[in-house]
């Protein structure tokens, strides 16, 4: 029996991450506390041995892996197939992006079309695609001055930060900002918050179509 009463269907979301998994912490919590509640997060994959994120996903007793490209001696097309068998046994409908540092490639996102979200921390169309990644989108927007940011949470295309937008959050610009205090609060105002309603939106979505089957 799953939450919510006999035989409910639920949508099997598995979050890719890297680093210190404070966005997979938001969308645990978010199940948690029923903000997400027409899916369940039923695996954490990780391309890097030495992200948090894993400890979280075994602290919350989350199914976990890393999978490492250097483990597929720098093959690509061999990491995204072990990556991609892992997410089908694991039953997956909807892949999150969360802090997860490798580029997907077209079949890969073929393979999932509709079906992966990822969290960038500016306001798309600004500050994204190729090249802006981690500090360097903070770095970028205070370099040319603007006076607020703050996060999108996208569908994935073959076009880097190219999908369309499913949420974002405006976040302020206060003078004195470092690229790592606006990193600091564009997580906490907009990340941590549209990255859960997002995934939310899109499972109840994904719901609606597996329960018409
Ligand atoms: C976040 O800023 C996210 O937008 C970016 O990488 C960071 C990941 O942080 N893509 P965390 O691993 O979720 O703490």
């Amino acid at each position: 029996m799953t939450k919510g009463g006999k035989n409910k269907k639920i949508i099997n979301i598995a979050v890719l991450v890297s680093g210190g998994g404070t966005n997979l912490q938001a969308l645990i919590d978010a199940e948690r506390s029923g903000i997400i509640k027409s899916g369940s997060i039923k695996l954490v994959l990780s391309n890097n041995r030495n992200a948090y994120a894993l400890t979280r996903a075994e602290n919350a007793g989350i199914p976990h892996d890393c999978i490492t490209k250097s483990d597929c001696g720098g093959d690509v097309k061999l990491f995204e197939k072990r990556l991609m068998d892992r997410l089908d046994e694991a039953g997956t409908d909807l892949i999150i992006l969360a802090g997860f540092m490798s580029i997907l490639s077209a079949d890969f996102i073929e393979h999932y079309r509709d079906r992966i979200i990822n969290v960038h921390p500016s306001l798309i169309p600004s500050f994204c695609g190729q090249g802006f990644y981690g500090l360097k989108v903070h770095e970028a927007a205070l370099e040319y001055g603007v006076k607020v940011t703050g996060a999108t949470v996208h569908f994935v295309n073959e076009i880097p930060d190219g999908g369309r937008i499913i949420l974002q959050k405006a976040v302020k610009i206060h003078d004195g900002d470092t690229p790592e205090k606006l990193q600091k609060r564009v997580m906490k105002q907009a990340e941590w918050k549209i990255l859960p309603e997002a995934a939310e939106i899109v499972s109840a979505e994904l719901l609606k179509g597996k329960e018409d089957h």
